[in-house]
C-alpha cells in the first residue's frame, strides 16, 4: 500500500516517542521509504540509533549541522516527502505549526513542505483538553491538516483520559487513507462481509468457511477513498476497519434486516458475505441430547437478500460475489443475471491462492453489459480497488460500447 512513498516521521517529546519505533516498523513494512526527523527533546526518550535502524536512514535532528544538511537537506526533506507523519504530536510541536513557527528542524520542514500532514497528538489529558492546544488543533484543522485522534485510556504521568497516542496501527491506516485519492466521497456504500452462523439449539450453529477477509477489505478500500461505509460483518475473528459504521449479526435474517435498514440512503451495495441459503427450521429451545440412530435437520430457506434489493435497486450499484467450485463464469453469469447485479466478483476457490483465509484472490470481474477481466492474482485491496475503479467508470457510462473490455481505459 504504501510501497514506493517517502513518509517523513517527525518525532516530538514525549513519552509516547518509544511508540515512534513501532510505527517507524510498521511504515516500512508496509513498503514506505521513511526519514525521521527527531526534535531535541524526542531524544531525551528514545535514541536516534533506534530509528535509524528501523527506518534504515539516517535521522536527521539539526537544521544547521553542516554533515546533516549536505546528506539530507532539510529542504529536499520537505520536498522529497510524499507524507509527513508527526507521531507523537507534543502540545508545543501544535502550536508551533499553528502559528507558523520554524525554529528547529521538524517545524522548518512542515513549514517548507507542500505535502499533506498528518497529526498524531499524545500528551497529558488536562494539556490536550487545553483551550489553547484545542484551538490550534482546531486552526490546523481549517487549514487542511489531518488529526489521528489521541485513545482514551491510561496515560503514563498517572492521569486517565484522552492523550494517549492512538494505536500504531491506526495511524498508519490514517497514512494509507491520506495517500489514497478521495474519488467516492459521494458513495454511501453498504458492504455484507463473512458468514452467517445459523442456531440449531442455544449451543450450536450451521456456519461456512467465510473469515470475511474479502468484504472486510471491500470496506476499508472504500473508507480510504472516502465513501461513507457500512459494514454489516457476520461472525469473524476481525477487528472492524478504521472510520467504517460496524453491524456485527450472525443469521441471514439479522443481516436482511441490517442491510434494509441502511439501503434508502445507500448509492453502492457490495455483498461479499457468505449467506446462508438455508436455516434450521426450528430452533430448540435447550441444548439437544444425543439418540440412537441418525439425526435430522430440517432446514427452511433464507431469503436470497441480494435478490430482494435488486428488485427495488434505483440508481444503485449492486455487486455480488460468486465463490463457485465449477462452471465458474456460466454460475457467476447466471447470478449476475437473476439478482439484477451490475458486477459479479467470480471466484473459483480450487485455484491456489485464491478464496477463503487467502489475503490473495484470484477473480474474474463480470458487468452487466456481459464484460469480463479476469484479474491477475493480487491481494484482496487492489482486488477492492479495482472493482471501485470498474464501478465508477461503469458509473459514469465509460466502457458501456458492447466491444471493448472493461479494463481498457486503466
Ligand atoms: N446472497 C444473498 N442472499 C443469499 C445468498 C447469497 O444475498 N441467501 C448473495 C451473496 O452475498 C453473493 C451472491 O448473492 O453476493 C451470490 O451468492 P452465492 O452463495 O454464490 O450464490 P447463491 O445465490 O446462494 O446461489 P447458489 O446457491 O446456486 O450457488
Amino acid at each position: 500500500m504504501l510501497a514506493g512513498k517517502t513518509i517523513v516521521v517527525g518525532v516530538t517529546g514525549g513519552i509516547a516517542a518509544y511508540k515512534a519505533a513501532e510505527l517507524v516498523r510498521l511504515l516500512v513494512k508496509d513498503g514506505a521509504f521513511v526519514r525521521v526527523i527527531m526534535t531535541k527533546n524526542a531524544q531525551e526518550f528514545i535514541t536516534p540509533l533506534t530509528l535509524q535502524t528501523l527506518s534504515g536512514n539516517p535521522v536527521a535532528t539539526e537544521t544547521f549541522n553542516l554533515t546533516q544538511e549536505s546528506e539530507i537537506g532539510h529542504i529536499r526533506l520537505a520536498d522529497t516527502a510524499d507524507l509527513i507523519l508527526i507521531a507523537p504530536a507534543s502540545a508545543d510541536v501544535i502550536g508551533k505549526l499553528a502559528h507558523g513557527i520554524a525554529d528547529d528542524l521538524l517545524t522548518t520542514v512542515l513549514l517548507a513542505t507542500m505535502a499533506p500532514v498528518l497529526v498524531a497528538p499524545a500528551m497529558n489529558v488536562h494539556m490536550y483538553a487545553h483551550p489553547a492546544v484545542q484551538e490550534n488543533i482546531r486552526i490546523l484543522g481549517q487549514r487542511g491538516y489531518r488529526f489521528v485522534e489521541p485513545a482514551e485510556g491510561f496515560l503514563a504521568c498517572g492521569y486517565e483520559g484522552k492523550g494517549r497516542l492512538a494505536d500504531p496501527e491506526d495511524i498508519v491506516e490514517e497514512a494509507r487513507a491520506t495517500l489514497t485519492k478521495k474519488d467516492l466521497t459521494t458513495e454511501r456504500i453498504i458492504v455484507t462481509a463473512g458468514p452467517n452462523a445459523e442456531p440449531i439449539d442455544p449451543v450450536r450453529f450451521i456456519t461456512n468457511r467465510s473469515t470475511g477477509k474479502m468484504g472486510f477489505a471491500m470496506a476499508r478500500v472504500a473508507w480510504r477513498r472516502g465513501a461513507n461505509v457500512t459494514l454489516v460483518s457476520g461472525p469473524t475473528s476481525r477487528t472492524p476497519p478504521r472510520g467504517v459504521r460496524f453491524r456485527s449479526v450472525r443469521t441471514a435474517l439479522e443481516m436482511q434486516q441490517a442491510v434494509l435498514s441502511s439501503y434508502d440512503d445507500a448509492t453502492m451495495v457490495i455483498s461479499a458475505a457468505a449467506i446462508a441459503d438455508y436455516r434450521p427450521a426450528h430452533v430448540a429451545p435447550q441444548k439437544i441430547k444425543k439418540q440412537d440412530g441418525a439425526f435430522v435437520i430440517e432446514m427452511t430457506r433464507n431469503p436470497d437478500i441480494l435478490a430482494g434489493l435488486g428488485q427495488q435497486k434505483g440508481n444503485r450499484l449492486l455487486v455480488g460475489f460468486a465463490t463457485e467450485t465449477e462452471n465458474v463464469l456460466q454460475n457467476a453469469m447466471g447470478k449476475l443475471q437473476r439478482k439484477n447485479l451490475d458486477m459479479i466478483v467470480a471466484n473459483d476457490v480450487t485455484q491456489e491462492g485464491a478464496g477463503f483465509a487467502h489475503d490473495t484472490n484470484i477473480v474474474t470481474l463480470i458487468d452487466r453489459g456481459k464484460r469480463m477481466e479476469t484479474l491477475p492474482l493480487m491481494s484482496k485491496d487492489e482486488v477492492a480497488h479495482t472493482v471501485y475503479d470498474r464501478l465508477l467508470a461503469l458509473r459514469k457510462g465509460i466502457g458501456e460500447s458492447e466491444n471493448r473490455g472493461i479494463g481498457d481505459d486503466h
